[in-house]
């Protein structure tokens, strides 16, 4: 890993390392990848002020996140499938970001299950929640959550569909892969990918397995419409809110007036979050939407966001524009499936030298202290 010095190089490695449809599931986004596109770019349209002969020589990376506090305001968002980037990947991502005083934030549709994790790591960790049809199904998983001692809850409000994602549907992706001449090819190419997810502990969805119908020949996307919930709306909210105590997070806000829904449940913080461009293609990019979803929220809940951030220097902006921290999915997946835990540590100490950077180079010794006055202004985004 010495040579690796950012996000880009453990890219290019998770590609060479890892088969074909995993790459793609991790690094693709919908339709024609729009969003996808603009949640990057538009982040770069942001420019710092550069200010001078302040005395930063100590300074304060660490922050509370949802009343927990947190070396740093990252968090590993939640993302499906880990465990067929590595395997035991839930469990290799979950220790790098305990190591590194970071939350990890667990997906329903994880290789390993929650009770694995909480098996292998110390500390509590966050759990996401989608709503499938079955609702007796969701009200127990939310059981095993809260009898693991997950401490967040985080409900995804932006799938009630997967985005068509042409390169997955065209690489036929299913869990564990199924086996056809090309599939074969490109794992053999893959011994040490191969070795690891035979080591790792489990192959399906450990925590959907023997709960509800398997994929039984489908794809991804075709069982995910067969049980995903398309009735889920606000009331769900509070339904959801009663079953859990710890605290409650709504993922995939991107439209103030949602924000000011969002008011008035008792969820406690919400994400601005457009599924990293693998959702509605053609949304706006999420920096362009924080900063009026950020006035609608006027202080009275948590903001974290999502979707772009690939550098510490993205970081700052979107805590410039109102975030209370950022979480990540393709940059620490990269991470998990070029070295496993010490891929993801190295994604989380990148991101952390080059966030401190910044913050010199800005004049700002307290993370706490970035605001909007730390930026040069942002433009008028054409979809804003
Ligand atoms: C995701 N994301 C996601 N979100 C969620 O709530 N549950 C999930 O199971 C998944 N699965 C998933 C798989 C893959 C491969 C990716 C890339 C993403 C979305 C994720 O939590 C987060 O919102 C985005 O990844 C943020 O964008 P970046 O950091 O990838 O640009």
């Amino acid at each position: 890993m010495k040579h690796i010095t950012c996000i880009e190089d453990l890219r290019q490695l998770h590609k060479r390392r890892v088969p074909k449809a995993f790459f793609d599931y991790a690094d693709r986004g919908s339709y024609t990848e729009d969003t996808l596109r603009a949640n990057h770019d538009d982040l770069q349209q942001i420019k710092f002020r550069q200010r001078i002969l302040v005395d930063v020589s100590k300074r304060d990376l660490s922050t509370t996140i949802l009343g927990e506090p947190a070396k740093m305001p990252l968090i590993l968002a939640p993302v499906g499938l880990l465990g067929m980037q590595h395997g035991d990947g839930e469990i290799h991502a979950c220790r790098a970001a305990q190591a590194a005083g970071i939350p990890f934030t667990q997906s329903t549709m994880s290789i390993c299950s929650i009770e694995d994790i909480a098996a292998a790591v110390d500390k509590p960790f966050w759990f996401q929640l989608y709503v499938m049809k079955d609702r007796g199904f969701v009200k127990a998983l939310i059981e095993r959550v809260i009898a693991a001692k997950c401490s967040a809850l985080f409900l995804t409000v932006d799938l009630p569909v997967n985005g068509q994602r042409h390169i997955d549907q065209k690489n036929g992706l299913s869990v564990p892969p199924r086996l056809t001449a090309k599939t074969v090819l490109d794992v053999m190419m893959r011994p040490t990918w191969a070795w690891r997810i035979l080591n790792g502990k489990r192959k399906t969805f450990a925590n959907i397995d023997g709960h509800l119908p398997g994929f039984g020949g489908t794809t991804l996307a075709e069982w995910t419409q067969s049980q995903f919930d398309q009735t889920v709306s606000w009331k769900d909210v509070e339904w959801i809110r009663s079953i859990f105590p710890g605290k409650l997070v709504l993922k995939g806000i991107l439209d103030p007036d949602d924000a000011r829904e969002a008011l008035k449940t008792g969820a406690d913080g919400i994400v601005v979050s457009n599924h990293g461009g693998r959702q509605l293609d053609g949304a706006p990019s999420t920096i362009s939407a924080l900063p009026k979803v950020a006035d609608a929220i006027g202080g009275q809940k948590e903001i974290l966001f999502d979707s772009g951030v690939r550098t510490g220097q993205d970081m700052f902006r979107a805590l410039a524009l109102g975030a209370n921290a950022c979480m990540i999915g393709r940059p620490f997946l990269y991470g998990l499936g070029a070295g496993g835990e010490a891929g993801v540590a190295k994604v989380i100490d990148i991101l952390k030298r080059e966030l401190d950077t910044t913050m010199v180079l800005t004049g700002i010794d307290d993370v706490k202290k970035i605001d909007r006055n730390a930026i040069a202004g942002w433009p008028e985004f054409a979809n804003s």
